[in-house]
């Protein structure tokens, strides 16, 4: 099966074998408007391509296939709640999110947008009380601690938001300690717990399933360290559990089965993507720690993303600009490796994000139509803050030997205001960095003169396809835009490969095994038909305890 087997993606093929031996450094020679012709304008950010390996054919042909992909009719499902997560039969609906309150949009004959705003009018609610200080421990104190525990979509999502909007903290929300806790080992909530205040702690307890072992293990620690704290004053569990804990998830029933009263739930819905849900109440944190206004900033601009994403021509659509350069560098230059390069340390989260957000929808080898794909799909996402990477993994990016894809994002404003001097001297010099490398990474050293004489171990054969991705500045709303706009583009390439990018059946075996394994790691049962690998591994681990 091979998506490209159109008139489209024969002329691509066709394009490819002249384009792929082209060196950016002599396109943008020959077209000194590179940059005029490849940037894309929306207020707040600017997405620049000219650093990619395409010309103006390359933007056509790729166009015309996503036309011939139907691309405009799966935005349209996308957006209006058809069942395009055939496998789970429903739709993804993480857009309805963030639409305003004064539109609708109706699945299986319910306004769903009622429903969502009601939920966050629940969380604003809740997220007011606590910053009140009016949500009281089983002493009677406030609660000025949150321990997030979740994992996968209940963690990385608000984890990263929380990093990236730190400063858009609130009077109220500025006295909160907030944490996340999610290793299934306990490492994250052992060494967190010595240090907190048990009379003072609430733990939001956040997992769409509810049972998701690694989440369950963390929550069923937090309970046991709250009952043992307040044993000796002989407070019962119902008050431990109905002042100390918060459960987030689309699984009311099972909420209740571990304890937490109802009074105590946010709710979010089957329809939102674990991966797609910090817009849902599994955002609590991020409300807590920027405030419902900040928070539904951020909404507005991921809606601000979705209606350019719906609206825009495929030639200005930014996300779908973005997710065609994707197809054109893995599908027609053969590169499967990206890199995450947030030139902006309040970034810091955003790789280990994008991680899942790519490749958990797309990194599949299966068609809609359940056939194995005969070309590449997700590539191998990773990243670190710019800098930082700049001193470890980007002499590979220089001087490896495989292609990689860069991805640089970062703000041209930061440190506002009299008396920053030294911090916006850093940030241009965080400028300055990001702008060489990218230009080193495409144009190579033809960036200088003579460098044709150096050492080959010295040279920098550059043509590496780089994208700058430039906020005006980070706040909530351009953040959201940002994100939104990457969902966006997962979503188009998933359509390009005729895959469903919001299921995730390949996480589902690691959990089965490893509940058979348990018996043998724990003593309680031997399991004679494991592969000689496993049992010896168990074997030793065993005779080591
Ligand atoms: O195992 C993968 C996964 O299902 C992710 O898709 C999801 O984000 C994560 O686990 C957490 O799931 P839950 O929110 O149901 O605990």
């Amino acid at each position: 099966m091979n998506v490209f087997a159109t008139e489209a993606g024969t002329d691509l093929y066709e394009h490819a074998t002249t384009l792929g031996k082209a060196h950016i450094a002599s396109m943008f020679k020959q077209n000194p408007n590179r940059f005029e012709d490849f940037s894309y304008s929306l207020p707040g950010l600017m997405l620049d391509l000219s650093k990619q390996r395409i010309t103006s054919e390359t933007l056509n042909l790729l166009c015309a296939l996503a036309r011939e992909k139907q691309l405009d009719q799966w935005i349209n499902d996308l957006l209006t709640g058809e069942k395009i997560n055939e496998s789970e039969n429903r739709p993804a609906l993480h857009t309805a999110l963030r639409t305003p309150a004064d539109q609708t949009l109706e699945v299986d004959g319910v306004n769903i947008i009622g429903q969502v705003h009601e939920n966050l009018a629940r969380m604003e609610r809740l997220v007011n009380q606590i910053h009140a200080g009016q949500w009281l421990g089983c002493t009677g104190d406030p609660i000025d601690t949150i321990v997030n525990i979740g994992v996968g979509g209940s963690d990385l999502g608000p984890f990263m938001a929380c990093k990236a909007l730190g400063e858009f903290t609130t009077t109220n929300s500025r006295d909160i300690e907030l944490h996340f806790v999610s290793s299934m080992d306990g490492s994250h909530i052992s060494s967190l717990l010595d240090k907190l205040d048990p009379t003072r702690t609430l733990f939001v307890i956040s997992s769409k399933s509810f049972t998701t072992i690694d989440t369950l293990a963390n929550a069923e620690t937090a309970k046991e360290w709250l009952k043992r704290a307040y044993q000796y004053e002989g407070t019962d569990e119902a008050l431990i559990l109905a002042r100390h804990f918060i459960g987030v998830s689309a699984t009311p029933q099972r909420m209740i089965d571990w304890g937490i009263p109802e009074n105590n739930h946010l709710y979010f819905w089957d329809w939102t993507g674990g991966r797609y849900s910090m817009w849902s109440t599994i955002g609590l944190p991020i409300a807590l720690r920027i405030g419902m206004q900040g928070f539904r900033e951020m909404l507005a601009g991921a809606h601000v993303m979705d209606s350019h994403f719906r609206d825009t021509p495929f030639e200005r659509n930014v996300p779908v600009l973005l997710a065609l350069t994707g197809i054109w560098n893995i599908n027609f230059l053969g590169i499967t490796a990206h890199a995450i390069l947030p030139y902006d340390g309040r970034l810091s989260h955003l790789p280990s994000y994008l991680e899942q957000l790519e490749m958990e929808s797309n990194g599949k080898n299966t068609t809609r139509s359940h056939e194995l794909v005969g070309y590449n799909t997700c590539p191998v996402l990773w990243g670190e803050i710019g800098t930082n990477a700049q001193h470890a993994f980007y002499q590979l990016l220089h001087q490896g030997t495989i292609p990689v894809m860069c991805d640089f994002i970062t703000c041209a404003v930061r440190y506002e205001g009299p008396n920053n001097t030294d911090l916006k001297r850093q940030h241009q010099l965080n400028l300055s960095n990001c702008l060489a490398q990218s230009q080193i990474l495409a144009l190579g050293d033809t960036v200088i003169e003579g460098a044709d004489k150096a050492p080959a171990y010295k040279r920098y054969r550059g043509n590496q396809p780089c994208t700058t991705l430039l906020l005006d500045k980070l706040t909530p709303h351009t953040f959201g835009m940002l994100i939104a706009l990457y969902e966006h583009k997962v979503f188009v390439q998933s359509v390009i490969w005729n895959i469903n990018p919001f299921d995730q059946w390949g996480v589902e075996l690691g959990k089965t095994i490893a509940t058979g394994l348990l018996p043998a790691l724990t003593g309680e049962a031997d399991n004679p038909s494991l592969d000689s690998s496993t049992r010896g591994l168990i074997h030793h681990i065993n005779t080591k305890r």
